[in-house]
């Protein structure tokens, strides 16, 4: 065998610079921590669906209670029959009322499966608005622009809204999408309207603008994504409780810190749960039970339905 050794001159290379030790284990234990990460987030808490709980007194005085199921955000696609089955069983807690703040599909095909899984839920009282993810199916996006809130819309295909709003409506949930009904539940008087989605500037407050019925107990309002315009819109109003879905709760959350983003103009610290806009209204915004497709991660933030019981507030200012 021929042999070259000494026949073509070495070049000059750098000394290689061997990774330390310390070093080498750095990077494995934080590869080790992201896949582990990862892996809870797409695997486990994902699909951790919770119940969460809370009292809010936004009722006129001297008002029953009144029981509210929060669903919002189930991004549902055909194959997830463990999301479908723990929707199904919320059943159970005999709610008074339904509210659904939208963004059910993430698929073409999911109208059944949402369907299915609401169906209990359905012969209930409901009211309902729609998120943009009900409109357009999911594509796939850039994970950075999740941090970045300004980011231009990518809009997928059509997706059925019609044949959802259909259903629903056939069961009679009412569509509060610039509209304003009128309701009686467990003998609580209800005036509630709602938006278009304002996360894609859908919504056109001028057809439900105007005080709210002082002869009602709830003064409800709904919305998709919880923009503090609309939010300033129904607090103007004297609305006693806006309920709103669309931020995820943060999605990725750091523990004991919160929501990084919320994903609209909503400060991080209302993502999710109950707060106070302005001196009357209380807003109450969903975690949501679902993820786009391509982003299907949660961490430090479960994905969550809401028992809402509603009671009298001792005093309504300014409004009786
Ligand atoms: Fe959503």
């Amino acid at each position: 065998m021929a042999s070259y050794a000494g026949s073509v001159p070495s070049p000059t290379l750098p000394s290689p610079t061997l990774p330390n030790s310390q070093l080498t284990r750095a990077v494995i234990a934080t590869a080790t921590v992201g896949v582990a990460g990862l892996t809870y987030a797409a695997g486990i808490e994902r699909n951790a669906f919770t119940l969460r709980e809370t009292t809010l007194p936004v009722l006129a005085p001297g008002s029953s209670s009144l029981r509210v199921l929060h669903l919002s955000d189930l991004h549902m696609t055909p194959g997830q029959h463990r999301k479908q089955q723990w929707v199904r069983d919320l059943a159970r807690l005999d709610p008074d009322l339904v509210v659904n703040t939208g963004d059910n599909l993430a698929h073409q095909r999911a109208v059944p499966a949402v369907v299915q899984a609401l169906e209990p839920l359905l012969g209930r009282p409901g009211l309902f608005v729609f998120g943009s993810n009900d409109y357009f199916a999911p594509r796939p996006k850039n994970p950075a622009h999740y941090l970045v809130r300004q980011h231009r819309r990518v809009r997928g295909v059509p997706l059925p809204w019609q044949d959802l709003r259909a259903a629903f409506s056939e069961r009679g949930w009412r569509d509060a999408t610039h509209t304003r009904h009128r309701l009686e539940v467990n003998g609580v008087r209800i005036a509630v309207v709602g938006v278009d989605d304002p996360h894609h500037r859908r919504e056109r407050l001028g057809t439900v603008s105007g005080p709210a019925p002082v002869d009602a107990e709830l003064r409800l309002a709904l919305t998709h994504s919880p923009e503090p315009r609309v939010l300033d819109e129904f607090a103007a109003n004297g609305y006693d409780l806006v309920m709103a879905g669309h931020t995820h709760g943060g999605q990725l959350c750091v523990p004991f810190f919160g929501a990084l983003v919320t994903n609209c103009a909503l400060d991080r610290s209302r993502a999710k749960g109950p707060s106070r806009w302005g001196s009357h209204t209380w807003l109450h915004v969903s975690a949501g039970l679902g993820t786009s497709p391509y982003a299907p991660v949660r961490f430090a933030c479960r994905p969550e339905a809401t028992l809402l019981t509603l009671v009298a507030a001792q005093q309504r200012p300014g409004v009786r």
